[in-house]
């Protein structure tokens, strides 16, 4: 099948690959000529593992092209794939469709005998007709069927998750169209991954369901969190105790800072905006969304409660930026309000990730960016774990005790064990676990 994949972002990028990867002819295209030169030259712009090498394999073996001129791309294409941007709308928290529109207007007069065009964005319910219209209205020729094919990858695991997911979604009506998403997906087929095929709109909805509801999971342990704190109990053996339950499973369970990153803020006040105008009430998801947003200043909290209430001319050392381990996203990353509300507390901040610290350079100021977690930790007054990248785990802890000036941790991602940090001599706090 020849595809074209219109924007080679996160999520165009790796689904472009993986297409190609099945044995697809793929061309991405993107209107950033930097980024398609970049790619061109082998250059890839986002921290992936894996991706880098997937691309150079299909690149050489003239499956996978990048160009910033879509023309021929789309004539010949029996796919097409909008993978462009849908942030959220500056001012009334809808998702932004401009670029998906632009899309859709660009495709329109260029398209060449049966395509099928594929939303892969995530797009409120009711986008695909949207598409349709626009699509219809410009070229009343053209032969045509709009699905919707939300993707699921998690950065960090995406060609996994692309490769091996849990189930693929079509909505469409149309049997043409879903011959060629079989086609598309034939690997996936032949491995017998559930594919359901359902209507346009229910599978548009399917993607924010999904979202809402692993970040009412993680809201709801965060809070379980709070209440261990206070009345004695460990949130790590409370989320075994349930996620051992088949119908709640252990994923998406672990207490941290509070969720971040591309999708899961975006998409739940998405979420929350169509459910308003629809005038359906989505109480848990708005919770949900409020008490995030609050959890991020409390953990900042957390830390100037443990330095007996007073951070003024303090140093903090940060380990950790980016909204999870294995990506350089800051997107609403919850060390941005950490650090937000400690420099406004008067305390200093000594940064370092692995990853991120480029990105974090955009959103961040007055804030040391450090050469290594050792070279943060440097008289500090505590070390703050943000993230949970696997160097933090190993962390040669005499060492840390020694470039302290008192020997303390605040671990907002458990991954140490409390009586473990007491015995090596550090006071030590972390989330939801009284022992
Ligand atoms: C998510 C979805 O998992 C994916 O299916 C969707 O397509 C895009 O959004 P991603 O944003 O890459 O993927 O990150 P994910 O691994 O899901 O984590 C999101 C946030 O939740 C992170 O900030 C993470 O630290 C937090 N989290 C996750 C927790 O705090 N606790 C958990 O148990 C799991």
């Amino acid at each position: 099948m020849r595809v074209a994949m219109i924007g080679t972002g996160y999520v165009g990028l790796v689904s472009g690959t993986c297409f190609a990867d099945f044995g697809h002819v793929v061309t991405c295209i993107d209107k950033d000529t930097t980024k398609i030169d970049a790619l061109n030259n082998g250059k890839i712009p986002i921290y992936e593992p894996g991706l880098q090498e997937l691309v150079a394999k299909n690149v050489d073996e003239e499956r996978l092209f990048f160009t910033t001129d879509s023309s021929d791309a789309i004539r010949t294409a029996d796919a097409i794939f909008i993978a462009v941007g849908t942030p959220t709308r500056r001012g009334d928290g809808h998702a932004d469709l401009s670029y998906v529109y632009a899309a859709a207007e660009e495709i329109a007069g260029l398209l060449e005998g049966f395509t099928v065009i594929i939303t892969k964005s995530t797009v409120p319910v009711g986008t695909g007709d949207e598409v349709e219209a626009i699509i219809q209205k410009t070229n009343p020729d053209a032969d045509f069927a709009v699905v919707s094919n939300p993707e699921f990858l998690r950065e960090g695991a995406a060609i996994n998750d692309f490769k091996r997911p849990d189930r693929v979604v079509v909505g469409t009506e149309d049997d043409k169209a879903v011959e060629v998403m079989q086609e598309l997906y034939r690997p996936l087929y032949l491995n017998e991954t559930p594919i359901i095929v359902t209507k346009r709109r229910t599978s548009e909805l399917i993607k924010y369901a999904a979202n809402a509801f692993l970040a009412v999971k993680i809201t709801f342990i965060n809070e379980i969190a709070d209440l261990c704190e206070s009345v004695g109990a460990n949130v790590q053996e409370v989320s075994r105790g349930i996620g051992l339950d088949n119908r709640i499973g252990s994923k998406f369970l672990h207490a941290g800072p509070g969720y971040g990153g591309s999708c899961f803020p975006k998409d739940t006040l998405a979420l929350s905006k169509i459910a308003a105008d629809a005038g359906s009430d989505l109480k848990i998801v708005d919770s949900v969304i409020e008490v995030n947003t609050a959890r991020k200043k409390k953990m900042a909290d957390k830390v100037v409660d443990f330095l007996d209430g007073d951070v003024n001319g303090k140093t903090i050392a940060l380990l950790g930026l980016a909204f999870k381990p294995n990506t350089d996203d800051m997107r609403d990353a919850p060390s941005i309000d950490i650090v937000e509300k400690l420099q406004s507390c008067g305390a200093r901040i000594r940064a370092y990730d692995p990853a991120s610290m480029e990105e974090a350079g955009k959103m961040m100021s007055d804030v040391l960016f450090c050469d290594g977690p050792y070279h943060a930790i440097e008289n500090a007054d505590v070390v703050v774990i943000c993230t949970e990248w696997d160097q933090f785990r190993a962390l040669d802890l005499e060492r840390v005790k020694s470039l302290l000036k008192a020997p303390k941790v605040v671990d907002l991602r458990n991954i140490y064990k409390p009586d473990y940090m007491l015995s090596r001599g550090f006071e030590y706090t972390s989330v939801g676990r009284s022992y």
